[in-house]
This record gives C-alpha cells, structure tokens and sequence, in this order.
C-alpha cells in the first residue's frame, strides 16, 4: 500500500486517490483522521460525479490576475479550464503570459515563432489562426503564448488602440464560434498585456494564496481595476476570489482565510484549493491535475470550484 505523501513538516500532507480503494480494509479504523480524510474524499467524488454544471446562457469571460507572482493564477487557469471542460463546456483558454506556463500545462506547442496570441495584440492575426486543441479534454482550446510576447509590452505602446488589441480580436472570434467560458492567464504585473486582459474580460478571478503578506497589494490591484472599469471596461466586475494553497494546519492560512472572507463575503467562493503534491507535479507531465490524478483533493477542490462558479453564475 502506498503511503501518504510527507510534506517539509513531516505531517500528512495528501492521500494518493489510489488509497481509498482499499479504504474498507480493517487496516482503517473510520476514526482515525486518515480514513475520515479517505471517506470525505470518496464523499466529495461521489457528488461530483453525480452533478451536472449548468453552462451560461452568454460567453462568460475571466481574466485570473494578481500582480503577485505565484500565488496560482497559471494553477488556477489550468485546472478550472480542464474541470469545466470535463464538465461538458467548451472552454477558451488565453495564456497572456510570456513565460507560456498554461500553455505547457495544456500541453500546445508554444516554441518561439510558433503563431500566438502575440499575433494576435501585435500583427493583426485572428485568434482562429493560432489556436490550437488541448490533448486534456474534448472542447478546450488554448491560443499559446510564446517568449515573442516577452516584447509585445513595448511594442504595443505605440500602437493605435493598444489597451483594446485583445478584446476586438476576442469580440471577433467570439461572433463565429461558440465558446462558454474564456479564462485569460496574465503576467504578474500591470502591464499592458493585463490591461488587454481587463478590457477584453466581464470577469475578474482573483486568486489569493494563503500566507503572510496575501493581502498586500491587493487594494493596488483593486484600485486599478476600478480604474479600468471608469475609463475602459464598464463591464467588468471581480467577481471571484479563489483561495489557493490552504495548508489546514497552520493558524497563518485559518487567519488569511479568515480576513479575506471578512473583506469579501461575496466574492471568496466556499472551495479552497488546498496545497497540494499532485497540483503542482501535473504541469511537469503536461496535464492538468484533473487528467494527472482525478481523484486526489486537488484535483476534487477544482471540480468544485468549477461547480460553484458554474452554479453562480454571472454576479449581477
Ligand atoms: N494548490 C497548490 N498546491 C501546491 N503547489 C501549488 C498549488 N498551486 C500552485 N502551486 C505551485 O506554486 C507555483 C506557483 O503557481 P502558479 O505558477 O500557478 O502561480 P502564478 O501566480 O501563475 O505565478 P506567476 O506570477 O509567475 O505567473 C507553481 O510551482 C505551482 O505548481
Ligand atoms: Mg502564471
């Protein structure tokens, strides 16, 4: 039997999804925490596997931004774009970042000069002319991201209608295909490749790691988006923060968790993402941890995540 896997601190840190097969054994008495942590999962995958996701009646469009970096916006574009589209939907995944992370994740070739959302901000091409087909799952779609973005911020500044570059070019895709979400990956910064991002989305998913210094640059982040809602986008709302990275074991992560939901009671879905092994060993294998592991909690956390965003729907 394998084991559970040991974190840093030596604590339980996730169940293998292969444990709870043998969860009946005497081995587990049902309580001990292990095989009520093996239970609850074996719970949680009965549900979701007996809901289905209502899919909007309008394209609903996400930009995942946190000038902070790594706190799990490329995690997050990844595993909800592959668990709504497990789900049924087809989804549209538009990696804005040079570093090309949800386009390995996804497993598109995104080499230099591969054509990219880069054409599309900077030369003109239509997003129908890169796209490409995620091998993950049926109906989801990613225009990659290649190093030539890493030039496109200085490039765009010159450029007639630069803060609306992406947006038009969405609009235009959006008219001929039919697409049920768009999740856009950005840079951990407030460039003009994010600002693009802002413009051409309704939505903004915030995702919020759960440690010291969470909260610091946030009200930055919200000031300007508030910006861009006066002056560029009247359409677009945070509608979704996504606690990312929880560690239940640590009083740090309860209080973050805590003061979060306190600031936003509406916008701080239920799901947690919990930190987690096989989260962050699925992009080495390109794959999201909804096709590496699909029974482990992280991968559950982001079905759920997707359900509860599904079930929501478009704040009003
Ligand atoms: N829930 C999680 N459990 C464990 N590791 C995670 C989790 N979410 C993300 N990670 C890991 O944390 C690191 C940062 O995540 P990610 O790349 O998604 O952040 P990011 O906000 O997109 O970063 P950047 O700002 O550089 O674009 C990655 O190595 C990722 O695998
Ligand atoms: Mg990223």
């Amino acid at each position: 039997m394998k084991q559970p896997h040991q974190d840093e601190r030596g604590g339980v840190g996730e169940i293998d999804s292969s444990m709870d097969a043998q969860a009946p054994d005497s081995d587990f008495d049902g309580a001990t925490p292990l095989a009520q942590e093996i239970a609850d999962l074996a719970r949680r995958r009965q549900v979701i596997a007996s809901t289905t996701l209502p899919l909007p009646s309008r394209t609903r469009i996400f930009t995942i931004s946190n000038q902070k970096g790594g706190v799990g916006k490329t995690t997050t574009v990844v595993n909800l774009s592959a668990a709504l589209a497990k789900s049924g939907a087809r989804v549209l995944v538009i990696d804005l970042d040079p570093q090309g992370n949800a386009s390995t994740a996804l497993s598109v070739e995104h080499r230099e000069g591969t054509p990219s959302v880069y054409d599309v901000v900077v030369n003109d091409r239509e997003l129908d002319e890169v796209i490409q087909k995620s091998p993950e799952f049926d109906g989801l779609f990613v225009i990659p991201a290649t190093i030539d973005l890493a030039g496109a911020e200085i490039e765009l500044v010159s450029m007639v209608a630069r803060e609306q570059r992406l947006s038009r070019a969405l609009g235009r895709f959006l008219d001929e295909y039919d697409i049920d979400y768009v999740l856009i990956d950005c840079p951990p910064s407030l460039g003009l490749l994010t600002i693009n991002a802002f413009v051409a989305a309704t939505e903004v998913l915030i995702p919020i790691q759960c440690e010291y210094y969470a909260l610091e640059g946030l009200s930055q982040l919200l000031k300007n988006i508030q910006l861009i809602e006066r002056h560029l986008n009247p359409k677009l709302r945070v509608s979704t923060i996504l606690l990312t990275m929880y560690d239940s074991r640590t009083n740090l992560a309860h209080q973050v968790a805590a003061d979060v939901r306190e600031h936003f009671p509406d916008e701080v879905l239920d799901t947690i993402i919990p930190r987690s092994v096989r989260i962050s060993e699925a992009p080495s294998y390109g794959q999201s941890v909804i096709s590496y592991d699909t029974n482990s909690s992280g991968s559950l956390s982001y079905m759920e995540a997707a359900a509860e965003i599904a079930r929501r729907g478009v704040p009003r």
